[in-house]
């Protein structure tokens, strides 16, 4: 869903009630969708988890809307907070890289992630970009360029094994965007990639390296028992958002295809079927 506080703009006090046992003391507001606020709260493990799972977490709310029925408003939510925590569950479960779920409350409205450290790919393949922009066309430089496209070719690729995994399961995302990716630095120490989010981040450190894993985020529009063709229109939306965020990009998308080509044993067939559906992508946007 499109955020009217994007992650890149700098986290502010939460302006909207949050949900009990939440105070705006200890929660600061990430980005806000129309129907998600997502906050960086702080986590208290229950005494029997080991103190080492204290720390940052994601804290997803959706608030109730007023214009909806009561009664339907509290279904709705309920259904999607369920849905999207049964898919990071199994998820987990099966070693897909997701966040882990902290805990929840449907009736209050909201779901605590394990806090992913990094930058979505939106924002860290932007900077990147841009990073790399003073050094187009000057002379001397072509090795550099080419280890800039190396880079990004790389990237596309975990991308692309990161969705082969989920498919694998027979889960298919639903909103495969690049702000539903984030990018996890190796390890914190390293300092190459900043970390977003962070308690203190600093916006003046460039993102110079592309490197870690890839972490799936946003399950509110996932699916389970997904078919050939469900896991092919997952791949043909990420292709179309690359397209439109990422022009740039999108010359190395046939990286992040044979990444996902061989990370499962059905990956083929669905390639296959990207290619129908593309061809339907495109009769129907010639016919208006
Ligand atoms: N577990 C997490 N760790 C760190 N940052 C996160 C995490 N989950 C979400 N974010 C940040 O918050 C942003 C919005 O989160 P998310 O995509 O889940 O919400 P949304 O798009 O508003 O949700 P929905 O479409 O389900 O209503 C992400 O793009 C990312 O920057
Ligand atoms: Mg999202």
């Amino acid at each position: 869903m499109p955020s009217s506080a994007s992650p890149s703009s700098q986290p502010t006090a939460p302006t909207h009630a949050l949900p009990t046992p939440f105070d705006s003391a200890s929660c600061t507001l990430i980005t806000q969708g129309a129907e998600a606020f997502l906050y960086r709260t702080s986590f208290l493990p229950h005494p029997s988890t080991p103190s080492s799972s204290a720390g940052n977490c994601a804290l997803k709310h959706r608030p109730s809307k007023p214009y909806r029925h009561a009664v339907l408003d509290k279904r709705l939510t309920r259904a999607r907070i369920l849905a999207e925590a049964r898919v990071l569950v199994r998820c987990r479960r099966e070693g897909v890289p997701v966040p882990a779920v902290l805990g929840l409350d449907w009736e209050e409205g909201w779901v605590a992630l394990e806090w992913v450290e990094g930058v979505t790919v939106r924002r860290g393949v932007d900077e990147f970009v841009n990073e790399g922009r003073g050094e187009e066309g000057e002379e001397g430089l072509g090795d550099r360029k080419k280890e800039r496209e190396a880079t990004l070719r790389d990237l596309m690729i975990r991308i692309g094994r990161a969705v082969g995994r989920l498919h694998a399961i027979d889960v298919v995302h639903g909103d495969l965007t690049t702000s539903n990716l984030m990018l996890r630095p190796p390890s914190s120490s390293s300092g190459v990639v900043r970390q977003s989010g962070s308690t203190s981040p600093d916006a003046s450190v460039p993102i110079t390296t592309l490197a870690g894993d890839i972490v799936l985020i946003d399950f509110g529009l996932a699916a389970q028992n997904a078919l050939d063709e469900d896991k092919a229109v997952d791949l043909y939306v990420l292709e179309r958002a690359f397209g439109s965020t990422h022009p740039y990009a999108e010359r190395f998308l046939d990286s992040m295809l044979a990444g996902y080509g061989d990370s499962y044993k059905g990956a083929r067939v669905v390639l296959r079927r990207l290619e129908d559906v593309r061809m339907r992508g495109r009769k129907k946007s010639m016919l208006g």
